[in-house]
């Protein structure tokens, strides 16, 4: 019996030596140890061998499997190894190379978003009114999406933000405004920024609704800042980024973090429309930011890009935008630069 298990070793070590993928190698060691292997079959039979045969044929066996097990482990690791050193060499693609005949190619070039080419032109306006460009992150924290903009847990205005919330309590920003707290955390005042980019909301998709669109922001904060140099910026960035000049109008309205609230209204193509949300920062939204309401003041405002896109070109669903559907994009060719 001890012979029979010398031979089995050696027998499975060449098997596993010649194994050619780590397949081979458990296809090689199934034959020894797996359930019907040879291996197993001599463990099984110990017991109807004479009792002072069992002790040695036991502890043979079981170094057997174990060797096998290691030389199995080994050679499995090294062939992986050598498989995946390969791959640089096999796994590449010539991107030179000319597709096969039939095949259709788009050899017009690819295009700038039509969402990207507006944020493009409305920091391009923004940055001639003097004004810094700010950045902030999609994933943001309670207090800058809401707690320091005067937005407090119980505050009814939070139903107006249907929010992915993540596990661990952060959630995605439901609006641009939190980079107004950033703004403050990152400097004293004079402060006159833009910041542009993508905002979420749990919403009910629709043709009017996504759960991810864009906004600008903007955020003002000098020294006696009233509602008329509030009424000129956004004027002039209006008539900038719309091509034409427009009347405005002001409607009160009510925003937490701001305090008089208003939404402006444009008259764009003979039509009265309701563009934007604004007003002058609320004091408790300045004291958050380390700012002395006393001695400096604000103006903020806040406005859908997507909207301002869908105007332009008169998309009638905003589900295109964020649709990545080549046919809906390749129709915005003409803002492409180069
Ligand atoms: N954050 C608001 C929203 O997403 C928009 C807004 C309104 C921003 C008024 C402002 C503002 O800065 O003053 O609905």
């Amino acid at each position: 019996m001890l012979e029979r298990l010398e031979s089995l070793l050696a027998e499975a070590l060449e098997g596993i030596e010649g194994a050619a993928t780590a397949a081979d190698v458990d296809q090689a060691t199934g034959r020894f140890l797996g359930k019907k292997g040879a291996v197993q079959e001599v463990l099984r039979s110990i017991g109807k061998l004479a009792p002072e045969e069992r002790g040695p044929v036991g502890k043979k066996a079981n170094e057997v499997k174990t060797a096998i097990e290691r030389a199995a482990g080994l050679r499995r690791d090294a062939l992986i190894a050598a498989a995946e050193a390969e791959l640089g060499e096999t796994e590449w693609v010539d991107t030179t190379m000319p597709p096969p005949p039939g095949y259709s190619v788009d050899r017009t070039g690819g295009t700038i978003h039509p969402v990207t080419q507006v944020v493009r032109e409305l920091e391009d306006v923004c940055v001639g009114m003097g004004l810094d460009l700010l950045d902030g992150p999609w994933i943001e924290d309670d207090e800058h999406n809401f707690g320091m903009l005067n937005i407090p847990p119980d505050h009814p205005a939070r139903d107006m933000h249907d929010t992915f919330w993540l596990s661990d309590g952060n959630l995605l920003r439901t609006h641009t405004s939190p980079v107004q707290i950033r703004a403050m955390e990152s400097g004293p005042p004079p402060i006159r920024a833009v910041a542009i980019g993508r905002v979420f909301r749990h919403e009910e998709v629709d043709i009017t609704h996504e759960n991810t669109f864009h906004q600008i922001e903007g955020f003002y904060v000098d020294r006696e800042v009233s509602v008329g140099h509030m009424i000129y910026v956004l004027q002039t960035l209006l008539e900038n980024v719309l091509g034409e000049k427009v009347d405005v109008r002001l409607r009160p309205s009510y925003f937490p973090f701001v305090e008089p609230g208003f939404e402006m209204d444009v008259r764009f193509q003979g039509d009265w429309m309701e563009l934007l949300g604004c007003g002058l920062v609320h004091p408790r939204v300045l004291r958050a930011g380390g700012i002395d309401p006393d001695v400096w003041s604000g103006f903020a405002f806040g406005l859908g890009v997507d909207r301002l896109v869908m105007l332009r070109h008169d998309i009638e669903d905003i589900r295109h935008l964020m649709s990545g559907d080549l046919r809906f994009l390749r129709q915005f060719r003409e803002g492409v630069e180069g």
